[in-house]
């Protein structure tokens, strides 16, 4: 058997020129937990080409979504941009990653950090309700360059709060925090920069990070993951891990370079 379903992609979404998001048909054996990423790709050449996504979608939906950075000269998104609905999509059938909730202690607020196409895992993540049955209080912090870059993440937040089943959960629990560094906007500054000042926390009313408390889910670029990952252990918050929980765990956002 192969390593990988054979999809259907059924939209495609630009938001930016270096960013858009797909989605593809979902083979009702292909089962995931929310957090987590599988390789997907294209033919290319008759051989599969392959990259790392964190699903977007829950593990609930009938279909599979993806959000994307375009690289112009990347093997593979130069051409995955170029996606319409009707061409074939390659999805591992093997999901794996460390951003599930069996890798986290219990708390009472998770704190989901992202920085560009980091926001992915945890969109699949705030759609679960398995989350919102975990913890009083989800916050959802999205860090980019410029405002257009939040498009999506606002989307899906605004999809979440409408919607006919979590909706009136979300309203209570869910806390969005889209930040950006370049432009001038409502909130702005480098999470790391928001999260040692404590103004997140100020702003949302929330009390200061505890380790007693407080779990946090990290995805972005090596650099942002580095920076948390010390202020976080400065802390004295241990990391997490499949065989360990811990109070926060860790992805490395996918960019294709
Ligand atoms: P900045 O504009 O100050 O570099 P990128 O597109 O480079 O991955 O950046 C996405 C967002 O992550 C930007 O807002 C960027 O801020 C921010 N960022 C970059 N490096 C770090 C870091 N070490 N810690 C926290 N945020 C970072």
């Amino acid at each position: 058997m192969s390593n990988f379903n054979t999809e259907t992609v059924t939209a495609v979404r630009h938001w930016t020129d270096t960013l858009f998001s797909f989605t593809a048909t979902r083979d009702p054996g292909f089962r995931f937990i929310s957090g987590q990423f599988t390789m997907i790709g294209l033919h290319v050449e008759g051989r599969p080409l392959l990259r790392a996504y964190s699903m977007c979608s829950a593990n609930h939906e009938e279909k599979l979504e993806f959000f994307s950075i375009k690289v112009p000269d990347g093997p593979l998104t130069s051409r995955l941009q170029h996606l319409q609905p009707g061409d074939t999509l390659l999805v591992g059938r093997k999901p794996v990653g460390t951003l599930i909730q069996d890798n986290l202690l219990p708390g009472t607020t998770l704190y989901l950090l992202g920085t560009g196409t980091g926001l992915a895992p945890f969109t699949s993540i705030i759609k679960d309700p398995d989350t919102y049955e975990r913890y009083e209080t989800i916050v959802l912090v999205h860090g980019c360059r410029e405002i257009a870059e939040l498009g999506y993440g606002e989307q899906v937040v605004a999809e979440i709060m409408n919607d006919e089943f979590l909706g009136e959960l979300a309203t209570q629990k869910l806390r969005y925090y889209p930040t950006v560094t370049r432009e001038p906007f409502r909130n702005t500054g480098r999470i790391t920069t928001l999260m040692e000042s404590g103004k997140l926390q100020s702003d949302l009313n929330l009390p200061p990070l505890n380790r007693e408390t407080d779990r946090v889910m990290l995805c972005g670029s090596p650099a942002m993951l580095q920076d948390l990952h010390q202020y976080l252990q400065h802390h004295h918050f241990t990391e997490g891990n499949h065989s360990t929980p811990g109070q926060f765990v860790i992805e490395k956002a996918f960019v294709e370079k």
